[in-house]
């Protein structure tokens, strides 16, 4: 049985070893023409250990029945339709590559940046290698409370020295280095309690050798309501609150920068004169929703921070690919625990989503691998019962490459990470990253 799986990232290389072991043929398919995802193109440089999980998938890709096809877009160069032509099951792991929005006033000012594109942009992602950062400017604001905003705040301050020992993108270390900013203030709609931070992170930006960590410690007085959610919560809860008490009690120490945690404050407008510079928010108070869940309620109090920059860091979104069942709501492939279903809940024959465009944009890298087994495991069901597709033509390199002729190899792959990484060596870097497509696939084909 043959399975195309589309996107390289984890939870598309987790299904992909799950299935292979499961007995099928696997074409493992990306846009890009290197695999693995947001592992190259979204966890933080200066975290080098969590790339490691990339061994795991390079071993996958070893067996005899596994295809790499980098550089080929689904909707764009293969549809649909021919896949279902050609496999037995599809397998969509296209991950969530939008931004949501705020919708408020000023927020496409220049100067407003959404936190997935500068995440792209300094991962050296070749869609996003040409955008345009001013950080000339003393303050930026981010907004949001979770992990992707504490990355997007260390790496606004990572000094010259550690920043260079990573694999940033050498066009993103040249202006990062330049970098005039003091402060980065991050900016919480809700409070210290309902924040989505995990506690490393967390615990990472009081280790930070060129900015000192300020929160006011009355930004950390609770109401009844989180006091309470406080008293039941999880250990992660429980120690955010207590690293940030720890970081409210600490003295500064005289470092040249400064992240600033604010608290219980909604962005309403951008304003400027043709660019940022400043933003107005909301005061907030925490009151429960009828379900429950601790919601953040304007108290009628503004106040404006002066900023030049803005990283607008509230959470990623899917994209629709025409003729796959969307929810557009959720910004999700419309599934049911991972069986792509039509707008009555029926199930399509041979059609699967897995990993954040199954489930929504959270959840680390192993989290993947459990939503992975979910979905293979309803997979294998509705192959016992004989409910997979009946495809009738057979997927040759050749009709890959008629549709995208650049298609990458695996080999191709290990090509451009030979090179990369060879560059990187002298410089005591894991890689120095190529960000421009056509490099790429040259680099792919020089072996
Ligand atoms: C900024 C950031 C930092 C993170 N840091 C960490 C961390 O330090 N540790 C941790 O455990 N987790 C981290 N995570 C979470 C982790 O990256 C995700 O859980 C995981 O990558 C989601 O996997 P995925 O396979 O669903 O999606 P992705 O990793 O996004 O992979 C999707 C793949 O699909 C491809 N694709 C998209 N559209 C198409 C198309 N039309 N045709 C073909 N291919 C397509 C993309 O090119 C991509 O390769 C981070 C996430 C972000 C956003
Ligand atoms: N090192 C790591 O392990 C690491 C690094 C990066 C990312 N990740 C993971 O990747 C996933 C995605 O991270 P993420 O930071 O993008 O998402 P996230 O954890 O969902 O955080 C999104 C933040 O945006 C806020 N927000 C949403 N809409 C808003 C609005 N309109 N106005 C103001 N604030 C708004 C949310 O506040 P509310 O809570 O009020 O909605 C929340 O604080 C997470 O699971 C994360 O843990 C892990």
């Amino acid at each position: 049985m043959r399975a195309a799986i589309i996107g390289a990232g984890p939870s598309g290389f987790y299904t992909t070893g799950m299935l292979l072991s499961a007995g099928f043929a696997v074409d493992l398919y990306d846009a890009l023409p290197t695999p693995f995802g947001l592992v190259r193109a979204g966890v933080a440089p200066d975290h080098p250990n969590i790339k490691a999980v990339t061994r795991v998938f390079t071993k996958t890709a070893k067996h005899a029945s596994f295809r790499f096809f980098g550089g080929v877009e689904f909707g764009k160069d293969i549809t649909r339709e021919e896949l279902l032509e050609r496999y037995h099951a599809v397998v969509y792991a296209l991950g969530t590559s939008d931004d949501n929005r705020l919708g408020i006033p000023g927020e496409d000012l220049p100067g407003s940046h959404a936190a997935t594109k500068f995440v792209a942009w300094y991962n050296g992602h070749p869609h996003h290698n040409d955008h345009e950062y001013d950080l000339s400017v003393s303050r930026a604001a981010v907004i949001g409370n979770g992990n992707v905003a504490i990355d997007v705040a260390r790496m606004l301050v990572l000094p010259p020295a550690e920043l260079r020992a990573t694999d940033t993108a050498d066009h993103a270390i040249d202006v990062l280095e330049a970098s005039k900013l003091e402060e980065i203030v991050l900016l919480g709609r809700r409070g210290p309690v309902q924040a989505a931070f995990t506690n490393p992170e967390l615990r990472e930006l009081g280790e930070l050798t060129r900015a000192d960590v300020i929160v006011d410690p009355a930004d950390l007085a609770l109401d009844p309501a989180s006091e309470a959610m406080l008293a039941e919560a999880d250990g992660t809860v429980t120690r955010n609150v207590e690293i940030l008490r720890g970081y409210a009690a600490r003295p500064p120490r005289g470092h040249p920068q400064r992240v600033v945690l604010k608290f219980l404050r909604s962005p309403i407008a951008l304003l400027g004169d043709g660019k940022v510079e400043a933003v107005r928010l909301a005061i907030n108070r925490i009151e429960a929703s009828a379900d429950g869940r601790l919601q953040a309620i304007p108290t009628g109090e503004e106040e404006e921070i002066a900023c030049g920059l803005v990283i607008r860091s509230i959470g990623y979104r899917g994209v629709e690919i025409p003729g796959v069942p969307f929810d557009a709501r959720r910004g999700l492939i419309r599934n049911l625990g991972g069986r792509v279903v039509d707008d009555t809940d029926t199930p399509l024959t041979g059609e699967y989503a897995v990993g954040w465009i199954k489930r929504g944009p959270s959840g680390v890298i192993g989290t993947n691998k459990k939503d992975a087994a979910d979905t293979v495991a309803r997979l294998l069901e509705d192959r016992d019962e004989g409910r997979l597709g009946a495809p009738e033509l057979e997927t040759t390199e050749d009709w890959v490459l008629e549709k995208a002729p650049d298609a990458v190899s695996w080999a191709g792959w290990a090509n451009i990470d030979e090179h990369e990484t060879g560059l990187g060596a002298p410089l005591g870097r894991p890689r120095v990253k190529l960000v421009h497509t056509a490099e790429l696939h040259d680099v792919a084909r020089s072996r």
